[in-house]
């Protein structure tokens, strides 16, 4: 059976810092034969929660707001082993893009039953000099509460850079990317019976 890792990735640099970090994550996962995709839920129109509650009424997986993107993203973590939430801080927390999909997504998933459970899980951002730490935790507020297995690394899993590829120079930040891949499979393979 294959294994599959989905990113959902909330830079409006498609190719910047926040990307590299998740494509060293994916070199691990691809190394150990796990399949891994990225989308990009920046740069269109994405809309806030609107507290309408519908998605407990209709209770099929899917936001009531039909015409942007979190739908797609929701139905492709739905699919997905493992999933990464990956930002850019921004302001000392997620980019607007990715509080939608955290409000939207965990609203859905809450609706339905914990639709993302025992998924194997992380967050990660990129990050000029500070507030990385608050951006980690809204983003593991959805993954831990959706009760998905949020897997760690041999520090939390960001990396410092401002403009796109000075990430590369972060050593240690991208060592825990790598460390974050590994551990990942790790789980997944335990998990889906895979392990030797
Ligand atoms: C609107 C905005 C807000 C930012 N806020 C912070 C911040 O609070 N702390 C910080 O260290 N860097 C901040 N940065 C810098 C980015 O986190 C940094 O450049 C990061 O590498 C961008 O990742 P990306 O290339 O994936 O977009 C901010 C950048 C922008 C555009």
């Amino acid at each position: 059976m294959s294994l599959k890792v989905l990113a959902v990735h909330s830079s409006p640099r498609k190719e910047g810092n926040t990307a590299i970090m998740v494509k060293r994550v994916f070199a691990e996962l691809n190394a150990e034969g796990i399949e891994t995709e990225m989308l990009h839920i920046a740069g269109k129109p994405v809309r806030g929660c609107m507290a309408c509650r519908r998605c407990y009424e209709n209770r099929n997986g899917r936001c009531v707001i039909e015409d942007d993107f979190v739908n797609d993203c929701l139905a492709a973590m739905a699919k997905a082993d493992g999933i990464i939430l990956a930002s850019p801080t921004y302001f000392g927390n997620v980019t607007t893009e990715m509080k939608a999909l955290i409000d939207r997504g965990g609203y859905v998933s809450k609706a339905n039953g914990d639709m993302l459970k025992g998924k194997v899980a992380a967050a990660v951002s990129a990050v000029r000099r500070a507030g990385s730490l608050p951006t980690l935790d809204a983003m593991n507020h959805l993954l831990l509460s959706a009760q998905m297995y949020v897997v760690g690394s041999s520090y939390w899993n960001l990396a410092i850079g401002r403009l796109p590829g000075e990430v590369e120079q972060d050593e240690e930040g991208m060592g825990t990317m790598a460390q974050l891949g590994k551990n990942m499979a790790w789980l997944l393979k335990k998990l889906h019976g895979s392990n030797s």
